[in-house]
């Protein structure tokens, strides 16, 4: 269901995060590609960089950035099995970038996980709303990194100092889901430490989450014979509610209220 929600491109697959609109895009693929383009600019991302993707979803952002430069080197780390499926059959696929030989895969845990290289860069994009323990993943993501690497984190923040999804989301959607403070990030410093930060306005998100709730009706009839462990029309009316409540969080006060925060970090 997610995948045809999300949308499915030549480069840009199904990608689970804000688009940006600001910048003058006219669809979600050409969101998406906007968003990307954002984060390279703002990890400084080189040709030759050896790049960690944490919880790389169906492999999107990687894979267009793997597109932009021909000697990147990836390794995405992510634990859903079902996306990592997805992958290796991109990896199988000689239009993908993903077969190029320059993206490695590491299903698993981050706690768990292990890497004989250390990274340039590491990003994670929309995955901080489902870490617990922002300590212990800076404390990993640190022994991951070379000693003059830089990592990106993008997430949904919001200004209510409560770290915690709503109540709606936690029970029907992301159960432990949190939408962290802004400042939430840059508080902790141990491991990594800020060195610059920026608030991707929430219009962008209400707009991403219009185009998924637009696409998610249109694809009722290819969906709606899918097992999703209760009865499509309950179904349909808990996700339908979900697209709804979290488009108009982030379209409050203009959009200035709850918003997606980027961060750049380095050792501390
Ligand atoms: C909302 S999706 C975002 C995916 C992708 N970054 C994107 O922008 O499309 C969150 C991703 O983080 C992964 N993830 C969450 N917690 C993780 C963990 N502890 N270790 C590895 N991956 C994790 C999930 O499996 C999922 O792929």
């Amino acid at each position: 269901m997610l995948n045809q929600m999300l949308g499915d491109w030549q480069v840009i697959y199904h990608k689970y995060s804000m688009g940006l609109w600001e910048d003058g895009a006219t669809d979600l693929e050409e969101s998406q590609m906007h968003m990307i383009d954002r984060v390279i600019e703002r990890l400084e991302i080189v040709d030759g960089d050896r790049i960690l993707d944490f919880g790389c979803g169906w492999g999107c952002v990687l894979n267009y950035i793997l597109s932009k430069f021909l000697n990147v080197r990836f390794t995405g780390l992510n634990l859903s099995h079902q996306q990592c499926e997805y992958i290796r059959g991109k990896m199988q696929d000689p239009q993908s970038y993903l077969s190029s030989g320059r993206f490695t895969l590491h299903e698993g845990d981050l706690n768990e996980a292990q890497f004989t290289e250390k990274f340039d860069k590491i990003l994670s994009i929309g995955v901080f709303c489902h870490v617990g323990n922002l300590t212990n993943a800076f404390q990993k993501l640190a022994s991951f990194l070379k000693s003059d690497g830089k990592v990106f984190i993008h997430i949904i923040t919001v200004r209510i100092p409560n770290n915690m999804s709503s109540g709606f989301t936690h029970k029907y959607i992301f159960p432990h889901g949190r939408y962290w403070n802004h400042d939430a990030v840059p508080s902790h410093n141990r491991d990594l430490k800020t060195v610059d930060r920026w608030y991707v306005n929430g219009m962008n998100y209400h707009k991403t989450l219009t185009a998924w709730l637009d696409r998610f009706d249109d694809a009722q009839e290819s969906i709606k014979s899918l097992d999703y462990g209760m009865d499509y029309p309950r179904f349909r009316r808990i996700w339908r509610f979900y697209l709804l409540l979290l488009g108009t969080i982030f379209a409050t006060c203009d959009g200035e209220y709850n918003e997606n925060g980027q961060y750049l970090m380095v050792h501390a």
